[in-house]
């Protein structure tokens, strides 16, 4: 019987697989993403006869995950976790033209240089397309090894013959595999494709990185597709008219997530920022209302950043509330408790009426956060452009906002009180109950509230 292929739609955000077009995905909600593929009907059930198979203990299992390989690009081995873990596969997602490719080459030159072999397959580029972009980054060495395909049935063999310690698979989107029907790009193909480099990568234990572009249209299968698949998922991000970048732990089976490791995109590449928050925080206005530090952890590590607000009458019926780099439902949550806030004493409402204010809120430089902890940051942010008061600029603030207007505790307080000792500052807020449970710090004046309105009395003063 001739084989026959039937049509599947699959969703090219989220992969999930319908037999019929529908508008919206049924799995992750995302409109129009569904596109049909033709899928080759075969029977996929196999009856395993194999009678060989051996449990393990695992006091038997030797793992040594220790002999990880420096890419001495600090940040970016913060991000993997201490490093490249042979054998493992990791994905490397983000928008078109954020710099991928230029990551991945500059981690090629540091691997070369230190004597691990590297082979670079591009789908996109042609050979004189990388030379010119390894010209900007400097010195390469022998050890890098190029090659331009697209076919993953070449790519296999070259890969089991030349045996590299690391290998790059620049994007995934433009890889395809015969045996599938349909186009490169699409979610069949991706899959398909990389559970081919899985079996090279746990095969012949060959670290595998793999470039996936986050697409806006609904034409190429996005990395998400992938995500379960891969060892690690790491995000490349930022703002494309700000020159940092930031590569975010997603996911990862060999190191804490949340990670991250800022770069800054030069003439001649990308930079490590070793000190955030300075990067952050360059550039504050002196003597303006409605903006405030605030500490966030990223991972295991602290960085400062200044929140603004803007708050103005409004000309609408309803006013405008706009919240860029942090939660938006957060903000209106935190306006809410602002207009009700209680005087300690008479128990009267001395809360803010914001009902016929727009209100701004802005993360400076771009970054986004989503730690609640920033809540504390946000409403003096608002309250103190509400009341045109200026912060004073060497305080900063966290904590946590409940809904009756208490602060409540957050994790790591040390470390962020510290950071901002480091970077010079006098005065930092902090939620009362972190208070009693650390140890003194010198050179800075910590005060600890229990509730947002001794914050505001606090900054009001
Ligand atoms: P690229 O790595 O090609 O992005 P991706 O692979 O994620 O699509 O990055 C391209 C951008 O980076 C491009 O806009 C130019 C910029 N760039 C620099 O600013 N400096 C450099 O040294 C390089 C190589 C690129
Ligand atoms: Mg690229």
């Amino acid at each position: 019987m001739a084989k026959k292929n039937i049509s599947m739609y699959f969703c090219q955000e989220c992969g999930n697989e319908t037999s019929k077009w529908m508008g919206q995905c049924p799995a992750c909600g995302a409109w129009n993403s569904l596109v049909e593929e033709l899928v080759d009907k075969k029977t996929q059930v196999k009856l395993s006869k194999n009678t060989e198979l051996k449990t393990s203990r695992l006091s038997e299992v030797d793992a040594n995950f220790d002999v990880r390989i420096t890419t001495d690009i600090r940040e970016f081995d913060r991000v993997l976790g201490g490093g490249i873990v042979p054998g493992s596969m990791v994905l490397v997602g983000g928008d078109p033209g954020i710099g991928k490719s230029t990551l991945l080459l500059q981690t090629c030159q540091r691997l070369c240089i230190g004597g691990t072999s590297v082979l670079y397959i591009s789908g996109e580029e042609s050979l004189a397309q990388i030379k010119i972009r390894a010209n900007r980054l400097g010195e390469f060495n022998d050890n890098l090894h190029l090659l331009c395909e697209t076919n993953l049935d070449d790519i296999k063999l070259v890969i089991e013959k030349e045996k590299p310690t690391v290998a790059i698979i620049d994007s995934i989107q433009t890889m395809y595999n015969e045996s599938v029907s349909s186009a490169p790009g699409s979610v069949s193909q991706v899959r398909e494709s990389t559970g081919v480099l899985m079996e090279i990568a746990k095969g012949l234990g060959i670290t595998v990185f793999i470039v996936g572009h986050v697409t806006k249209e609904g034409t190429v299968a996005g990395p998400r597709v992938l995500e379960h698949m891969v060892d690690t998922v790491l995000y490349f991000e930022g703002d494309r008219h700000a020159s940092y970048r930031i590569l975010r732990g997603v996911k990862n089976r060999f190191g804490s997530t949340n990670e991250i490791g800022v770069f800054e995109m030069r003439e001649c590449g990308l930079c490590e920022v070793a000190n955030p928050s300075e990067f952050m925080l360059d550039g504050r206005p002196q003597d303006a209302s409605g903006s405030i530090v605030t500490c966030s952890m990223e991972g295991t590590r602290p960085i400062l950043v200044e929140i603004q607000s803007l708050v103005s009458s409004t000309a609408f019926e309803i006013p405008r509330r706009m919240a860029t780099g942090c939660d938006y439902n957060r903000v209106n949550l935190i306006i809410a408790v602002l207009e009700r806030l209680k005087d300690q004493n008479t128990k009267k409402n001395c809360g803010v009426f914001l009902g016929k204010s727009d209100v701004y809120v802005n993360i400076a430089g771009g970054i986004k956060i989503n730690e609640p902890s920033t809540d504390l940051g946000i409403a003096l942010a608002i309250y103190s452009s509400y009341k045109d008061i200026t912060v004073d600029p060497y305080t900063i603030c966290f904590g946590e906002i409940g809904l009756s207007g208490e602060v409540r505790s957050v994790s790591m307080a040390e470390q962020r009180i510290l950071e901002a000792k480091k970077l010079g500052f006098k005065n930092c807020i902090v939620p009362g109950s972190n208070l009693k449970t650390m140890s003194k710090i010198s050179g800075i004046n910590v005060v600890g509230v229990s509730t947002v309105k001794e914050a505001v009395d606090y900054i009001s003063k």
